[in-house]
């Protein structure tokens, strides 16, 4: 792609656009924003720009579009798809000064909040109001809500209340040519045309920079029970996820997650766990609702399905403090397993009852080209989390062969009925696979979309396809 450089008179036009004081060309901020969470990628911008109103996204807007400068939008930083990875340099920007949760409405169960508002935060304010906002990925403590919207995020929440996808009613963006739009309606039904409010969601600031969010609101639920079951194979654990939503339960959370990632998690954090010699994996199930009687209901029954499939033995923790120390053991496994090994995380998804294939294939697939994985993820969902670990496998190998092992993977999860990813997000690290799970035809629709927001290519170029 050919785009400008930011010379001397660009910058100057961008300064104008949106204010001096919010713009840095020094080293430290380009190295700032060169990197997220992806594995060890580096793309530096030539310019950071950091707005505090639509106003001034805007402007900054109609200069890069008339100069065809490149602009990357970026969220919290916390992506694993290099989605927000400025390639072709230009201007990076960061929604950082979007922070203000502009209404809760408690008449209508909704609230209108900037991107820049770090999820958990904005959980915490609706909370006050005695009101639950349920999308909470494991980064929801430094992601920020519109990195959210823009990758449809998830989370272990998902098999109960859904993804990002159910809560956003409205947004405003600002089109790569600096219009700006909302692009649905504050309302729980709608059948009013083609759905931009579901477009612009998981399109990873590809289409609009999204500078406003009004999402739909739940009453908080009173309490929860978690259980940790522990079985001594994958299949087995695996398979007991798609049979307990078969025995009528819908859990709030479902998660599995295979016994080198509690073990990795036990270094990293010093968490306290007995971890068994014949336990090879797990299922974090979690049941909520507003009365003890009915919960405990469900977790006898779940006890029973997961003894049927050969679960070894069933912790149940309900004080508050051993929740933490369980939800603290499954959200920090991302973490631990990147500060362990090379590795190289995918995101597969697959109707959930194909998962002990999936998970057996992954080894097997493994056993072939010499690498290790440690797989964890939203089971409930069919979401697994396979961290390719570089193990025995040279450096040589890790470079040149890794792409064919990645790409059976994705076959496999395509043959299952599954996709690439089911909450990372495709950025730049997944769009050599797209054609795994797409038809052309598929991806010259997402092109010609792609064409009519903005044709001169400028938004996030380089990503998706
Ligand atoms: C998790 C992130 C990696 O589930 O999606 O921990
Ligand atoms: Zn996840």
């Amino acid at each position: 792609m050919n785009f400008n450089k930011v010379n001397t008179a660009i910058l100057d036009k961008i300064k104008d656009a949106v204010g001096a004081s919010n713009v840095f060309v020094d080293e430290e901020s380009l190295a700032n924003y060169a990197h997220d969470e992806t594995e060890d990628l580096k793309y530096f911008p030539e310019v950071v720009v950091k707005p505090h109103d639509t106003g001034a996204v805007s402007a900054l807007m109609k200069v890069c579009n008339a100069e065809g400068v490149p602009v990357t939008p970026r969220g919290g930083g916390t992506g694993l798809s290099g989605a927000a990875l400025p390639v072709y340099g230009g201007v990076l920007l960061s929604m950082e000064r979007f922070k203000k949760v502009i209404e809760i409405d408690t008449e209508n169960l909704q609230a209108t909040v900037e991107p820049g508002v770090i999820t958990q935060e904005f959980m915490d304010a609706v909370g006050e109001f005695g009101l639950r906002y349920p999308v909470d990925p494991s980064s929801k403590g430094s992601c920020f809500i519109g990195g959210n919207v823009a990758h449809g995020s998830g989370g272990p929440r998902v098999v109960k209340y859904g993804t990002i996808r159910e809560y956003i009613l409205n947004l405003e963006v600002v089109l790569p040519d600096g219009q700006v739009i909302w692009t649905g309606a504050n309302t729980l039904k709608y059948a009013s045309g083609y759905n931009l409010t579901q477009l612009m969601i998981g399109s990873e600031g590809t289409l609009g920079v999204v500078t406003k969010i009004v999402t739909k609101l739940i009453p908080v639920i009173g309490h929860s029970v978690l259980m940790l079951a522990s079985f001594a194979e994958n299949e087995a654990a695996c398979a007991a996820v798609s049979a307990v939503f078969r025995a009528g339960m819908t859990p709030s959370a479902l998660e599995f997650m295979e016994r080198k990632g509690v073990e990795w998690v036990i270094q990293y954090d010093g968490i306290q766990f007995d971890l068994k010699d014949n336990v090879n994996a797990f299922l974090m199930l979690e049941f909520d609702g507003d009365d003890m009687d009915t919960i405990f209901k469900d977790c006898e029954k779940a006890n029973n399905v997961l003894e049927a499939h050969g679960c070894l033995e069933v912790l149940f923790a309900d004080t508050a403090a051993q929740k933490e120390e369980l939800w603290k053991m499954r959200r920090v496994m991302a973490e631990s397993v990147k500060s362990n090994s090379v590795y190289k995380e995918e995101d597969t998804v697959v109707p959930r009852a194909a998962l002990p294939k999936l998970i057996s294939g992954i080894k097997e697939i493994g056993a072939k080209y010499g690498f290790d994985s440690v797989c964890y993820g939203h089971a409930g969902d069919g979401n697994l989390h396979v961290n390719i670990i570089k193990a025995g496998m040279s450096d040589e190998d890790w470079k040149h062969k890794l792409k064919f092992g990645i790409t059976e993977i994705f076959e496999l999860t395509a043959a299952l009925g599954g996709t690439i990813s089911g909450e990372h997000g495709i950025g730049l690290v997944q769009k050599d696979y797209m054609h795994l799970k797409y038809a052309e035809i598929n991806l010259n629709i997402m092109r010609g979309i792609k064409q009519v927001f903005d044709p001169k290519g400028i938004l996030n170029p380089g990503k998706i396809f």
